[in-house]
Order: structure tokens, then C-alpha cells, then sequence
């Protein structure tokens, strides 16, 4: 191990990035069929409001409207985290040895996130959706997370994010009832996510090396606000009020829902595992990843 983390592994990175990457400015990626009216945009059970008495009584096509405003707001906040990430991370290596192999595999991971920022408003404008406005506390939280973050809270907060998206893209990819523009872009994101993923784990248990009790305790708390955060802004009232719907029903509805519950709690256990793992989980946090759903 080198003061930049395990080398072999990043270059190892690397080489797998260059044989198996993907422009997604191609246009047959954003391609829809005739019947595209027919699909969601996103499989229908990561709805928040699925299963719910507003959703039963929806009919299918309010139901593909519903998934594809939603799939907007998800993607929405997933650009936001590849920008912010990319600012938090180019930040801090402004100065660093521009040859060293963890710089050289976050050169390339910040050209593929300009790319799937790219590709999810292509995807998102072809099957005819847009994305919202943020609030005004999610842009104060924007800046505080890329002026401030440092090293571990920051690859914390991006594998919390990444983990989320991997197991929900990995639904969406393979579900036959989402259009073909989120099934494809849903596929390129998992594949290379899997070394960003990687990446960021490699960084967080080389940094928690060498830190004391209390910046881990720290650290532990701020990570799990910023993942908090990314679960929250998820649901955005804007969505269901733009659709005609009451949004105190829907709030009601989607806290009291059980399976919304357990479909976040499925997206966050592979990075709850890792966070147990590596000493990133105490009473606390785990009180605070209740409050989101996440555990
Ligand atoms: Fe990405
Ligand atoms: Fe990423």
C-alpha cells in the first residue's frame, strides 16, 4: 500500500475501464420502439407509492406516467451526486501527481460520470420526461458536500449513492416493462459503476487506517447524513403535485409503506454490509439510516 492506496488494484481499474467502457453518445442507446407508450420508467415496484391505495387505484397508463416522472427524480438526484462527486474529488487532487494510477483511474471515472450525467437526461428526454427543480436545502447541502467533504466522507457519501443505484439499476435492466432507453442506460451504469464501486471501498478502508477515534466517529455521523440526504431527495413532493395528486395523502401513503421499506432497505444492504465491516456504523448512524429507510 502507497499513501495513495493500493496501486496493482487501480491499475488493474484502469485496464478493465479500457477494455470494457461505453459512449453513450451513441443514439441507438436512446432508440424507442413503436408501442414505447406502453412502458414504464422504471420497474413498477420501486415506485415509492407502489402497492399503496392512490397506486390501486391508478390506471396502467397513470401508472407510466407515475414511474416515469419518478425515474426522472431518481436520475435527477443521481447527476447531481456524479457532479458533485467529481468537484469534491478534483478538488482535492488538484495538485496531486497527475501520473499516480489513483489519479489516473479518477480521471477516468469522472469521464464516465460526465457521460451517465449525459446519457440520463438523453434517456430521460426520450422518453418524454423532466426533471425538477432542486430545494433550496439540497443546493446549500450540494455545496457543503463538494466544498467540504474530506477523503472518506466523501468516497463514503459516492459508494452510498453508487450501492443505491447499482441494486435498483440492476431491477430496471432487466425488467421487460421498462423502456428500452432506461433498460440500456440502466446497463451501461451498472457495469461501470462496478469499478467505481471498487474504488471508493479501496479508498475508505486505506484512509480509516490512519485515522483517530473521533474524526472516525465523525466521519461515521457525516456520512450517514449525506446518505440520509440522497434517500430524502429521492421523493420529491413536485413530482406528485405536478401529476395531480395530494401530496399529504401521497407523504402519508409512502411513509406508511411497508413495501417502499423494504425495497429501500434491499438497495442499502450491500453498503450497510460494507459500513458494518469496516467500523462505519454506530448506534447513532444506524438510528439515522432507520429515519431514511435505509435499515
Ligand atoms: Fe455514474
Ligand atoms: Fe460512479
Amino acid at each position: 500500500m502507497t499513501a495513495s492506496g493500493d496501486s496493482d488494484l487501480f491499475t488493474s481499474l484502469l485496464d478493465s475501464a479500457n477494455r470494457l467502457s461505453f459512449d453513450p453518445r451513441n443514439s441507438l442507446v436512446y432508440e424507442t420502439g413503436s408501442d414505447e407508450d406502453r412502458f414504464h420508467g422504471m420497474t413498477p415496484e420501486w415506485s415509492p407509492l407502489y402497492g399503496t391505495p392512490t397506486w390501486n387505484r391508478m390506471t396502467e397508463s397513470e401508472r407510466v406516467r407515475l414511474t416515469r416522472t419518478e425515474v426522472a427524480q431518481f436520475l435527477g438526484v443521481g447527476i447531481w451526486l456524479e457532479l458533485g462527486l467529481q468537484v469534491a474529488l478534483l478538488r482535492r487532487n488538484h495538485s496531486a501527481d497527475p501520473a499516480r494510477p489513483d489519479v489516473r483511474f479518477l480521471l477516468n471515472e469522472c469521464a464516465d460520470e460526465n457521460l451517465h450525467s449525459l446519457m440520463f437526461v438523453n434517456a430521460i428526454d426520450s422518453i418524454g420526461s423532466n426533471f425538477h427543480r432542486r430545494g433550496r436545502l439540497q443546493i446549500l447541502l450540494g455545496w457543503l458536500f463538494r466544498s467540504f467533504a474530506w477523503d472518506e466522507v466523501a468516497h463514503g457519501i459516492i459508494l452510498a449513492g453508487e450501492e443505491i443505484f447499482d441494486v435498483m439499476q440492476r431491477d430496471w435492466m432487466a425488467t421487460d416493462s421498462v423502456a428500452a432507453p432506461i433498460r440500456r442506460t440502466a446497463y451501461i451504469h451498472v457495469v461501470e459503476e462496478s469499478r467505481h464501486m471498487v474504488f471508493a471501498r479501496s479508498k475508505i478502508r486505506d484512509r480509516l487506517t490512519r485515522v483517530s477515534r473521533v474524526r472516525r466517529y465523525i466521519s461515521t455521523m457525516v456520512i450517514a447524513l449525506g446518505t440520509h440526504i440522497i434517500a430524502k431527495s429521492l421523493i420529491n413532493r413536485d413530482v406528485y403535485t405536478g401529476l395531480g395528486l395530494d401530496w399529504e395523502i401521497v407523504r402519508i401513503e409512502i411513509d406508511g409503506n411497508e413495501h417502499h421499506r423494504m425495497m429501500f432497505r434491499t438497495a442499502a444492504a450491500n453498503f450497510i454490509e460494507f459500513l458494518n465491516r469496516e467500523g462505519l456504523l454506530n448506534r447513532g448512524a444506524r438510528w439515522i439510516y432507520r429515519q431514511s429507510n435505509l435499515l
